[in-house]
């Protein structure tokens, strides 16, 4: 099949993209380009060695991406676009709100005009209500939505919403919604990685960041939470896992909307990670205690058993590989895609 990939530039996108074309999937990456870089599209075809067509265009505009579209013939989605810091959607609502709920709503039209009723959805385990404290597994079953934190977990479950109004409407239509825990690693050639700009959010930039040299020592957002070693826990799912869920959810699709947890079901807390980034990169990680980060919770562990059922799929890399493959990408890229 062609897959529009929209967001296909970013961390998760060039992995579901490399996974794509090893499948013998053709792929249309569209992007804006607003947090990721046309180098990971060189690395991925030169990874494959196939070709990725490519349109710069932001999907919040719908009369641009109508136009960049129109002579555009492809047969399902996969709509990794968006943004996604939790803090600045804090910070910047309207932003988010606007594009996030957007862009889903201009990619659905152009869908219905060019016939096309094959959709996966980037979905995030942060449309489930805060754990509390202690659960041990967050499950499908749960209703999105109520006590999000934030606005950027509130335009994920508006997304999910969006879809299963709009799939009423279409019968046709047929939706995976894909609810990722913490995706981490790299692919194993260090070729393609994470690349946050600026000061990375998430803990394992972070830690790979001290590793290599970048930042000094890692803040450790608390250590009094009900865990094992009193840090937060997480699902850190490998990104080529992660990246092979959307594989599988493409061949799944059929009338109607799924939705799925794409977790390993096991957690780490972060002196877990600390310790296990020390060891895959031979370096010491420099840490301090400092307070809670407001609106985590102490543990967040996926139960991924309905995707492991319906997608036949299970994430299959250890944390250890994660580590092994961050490494990789960090200490050959020690400033990512940026030369030099
Ligand atoms: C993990 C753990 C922190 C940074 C976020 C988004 C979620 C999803 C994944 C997109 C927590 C601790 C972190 C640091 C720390 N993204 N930590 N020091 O918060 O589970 O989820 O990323 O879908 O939407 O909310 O991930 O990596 O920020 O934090 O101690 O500098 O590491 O407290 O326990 P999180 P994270």
């Amino acid at each position: 099949m062609r897959i529009l990939l929209a967001g296909g530039a970013g961390y998760i996108g060039s992995h579901v993209a490399l996974v794509l074309l090893e499948a013998g999937h053709d792929v249309l990456v569209v992007d804006d380009f607003s947090n990721s870089s046309r180098t990971a599209i060189d690395r991925v075809e030169h990874l494959t060695e196939r070709a990725i067509d490519l349109i710069e265009c932001n999907l919040a505009d719908l009369a641009a991406s109508r136009a960049a579209l129109r002579d555009q013939n492809f047969d399902a989605v996969i709509h990794l676009a968006g943004l996604k810091a939790v803090g600045e959607s804090v910070a910047q609502p309207g932003r988010y709100y606007r594009t996030n709920l957007t862009s889903t709503l201009n990619l659905l039209d152009i869908m219905a005009e060019h016939h096309v009723s094959k959709i996966v959805f980037s979905s995030s385990a942060t449309v489930y209500a805060p754990a509390a404290e202690g659960v041990q597994n967050l499950d499908e079953g749960q209703p999105a939505g109520h006590g999000i934190t934030n606005p950027y977990g509130w335009t994920k479950a508006m997304n999910e919403q969006i879809i299963r109004d709009i799939q009423v409407s279409r019968p046709e239509l047929e939706a995976v919604l894909l609810r990722y825990f913490n995706p981490v690693g790299a692919h194993p050639s260090g070729r393609i990685g994470e690349d946050p700009a600026g000061i990375p959010n998430n803990l394992m930039p972070f830690v790979a960041q001290v590793a290599i040299g970048r930042r000094d020592h890692l803040a450790v957002f608390g250590d009094q939470y009900p865990t094992h070693d009193g840090t937060g826990v997480r699902d850190y799912i490998h990104v080529m896992d992660l990246a092979d869920g959307h594989l599988a959810a493409l061949t799944s699709l059929r009338p109607g909307v799924a939705t799925y947890n794409l977790g390993t079901g096991v957690g780490q807390s972060v002196f877990d990670v600390v310790r296990a980034f020390s060891d895959a990169s031979g370096r010491e990680i420099p840490y301090e205690i400092v307070a809670p980060r407001p609106g985590d919770v102490a543990r967040a562990v996926a139960d991924p058993s309905m995707a492991n059922r319906d997608l036949k799929w299970k994430a299959k890399r250890s944390f250890a590989e994660a580590c092994r493959d961050s490494w990789t990408w960090q200490s050959q890229n020690p400033n990512g895609y940026t030369a030099g």
